[in-house]
């Protein structure tokens, strides 16, 4: 049974004393829907934010990790490292780190069979440009960034995988992919998944949508069958609006 899910992408934002707050305000409210819920905040504040949702639901996550276990990576971060703060579910492959940081099909390869080597769960990121759109390549687009990175794992590896398509014209631009056209492109992405795994697989797996969701928006977007939940940057850094969304289900 695939699980709905609301996870806030907290980016590169909240420092220490923010962290503290926002988490304080979103312990404070009701969960009426049954949707998971993460939080992603930045590495130095994960064990902070670890400790602070001890005694509640809120799982929080990581953004990003580095395939090697430890080593001469300046900088980098490893699932050890993560494991060792209470993180069990990282983010992999977001168009920022995609963009801003090169990070290729092939690296994120790398990057998912570290996490799946440490028992992490994945929240795997994909989605096209507006160009891809707009020259009715998206389809073919996805497809790729899905294969390339993850079609060599086993059916079994994909209980650690979730899937979120982002796509990148409507990330932090108050555009939105229209309900439709998410529930388009998750739909292709399942059949996707079917033709190379099977249906049962397909459909055991969720799909987040990630892009622009808000409270006024979320309900309409998560009535959509093939859409499990959201991957949620912006409002999530407001605890009321990260709940109507959580409770959007
Ligand atoms: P926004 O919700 O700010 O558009 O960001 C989406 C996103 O990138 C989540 O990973």
């Amino acid at each position: 049974m695939r699980k709905n899910i609301v996870a806030g992408n907290w980016k590169m934002n909240n420092e220490l004393s923010q962290t503290e707050t926002l988490i304080s305000d979103l312990k404070k409210q009701t969960k009426t829907s049954n949707a998971e819920v993460m939080i992603a905040p930045t590495f130095t504040n994960l064990w902070h934010a670890f400790e602070a949702t001890r005694d509640h639901d809120i799982e929080v996550i990581a953004q990003n990790m580095h395939y090697a276990d430890s080593g001469a990576y300046t900088g980098e971060v490893s699932a050890e490292m993560l494991k060792s703060v209470g993180v069990k579910t990282v983010i992999l492959g977001h168009s920022e780190r995609r963009a801003y940081f090169n990070e290729t099909d092939e690296l994120l390869a790398k990057k998912v069979d570290a996490a799946l080597k440490n028992d992490m769960r994945i929240i795997f990121c994909f989605g096209e440009e507006l160009s891809d759109r707009k020259s009715n390549r998206h389809e073919k687009v996805v497809e790729s960034q899905i294969k390339n990175a993850l079609f060599h794992l086993s059916n079994s590896a994909f209980k650690q995988i979730v899937l979120a398509y982002e796509p990148v014209w409507a990330i932090g631009t108050g555009e939105t992919a229209s309900p439709e056209q998410a529930q388009d492109m998750h739909a292709f992405i399942r059949k996707t998944l079917a033709n190379t795994y099977g249906n049962d697989l397909a459909n055991s797996v969720s799909i987040l949508y990630g892009g622009s969701v808000k409270p006024n928006n979320a309900q309409e977007i998560f009535s959509k069958p093939d859409v499990d939940g959201g991957l949620i940057g912006g409002a999530s850094l407001n605890a009321e609006d990260f709940y109507a969304i959580v409770n959007a289900f």
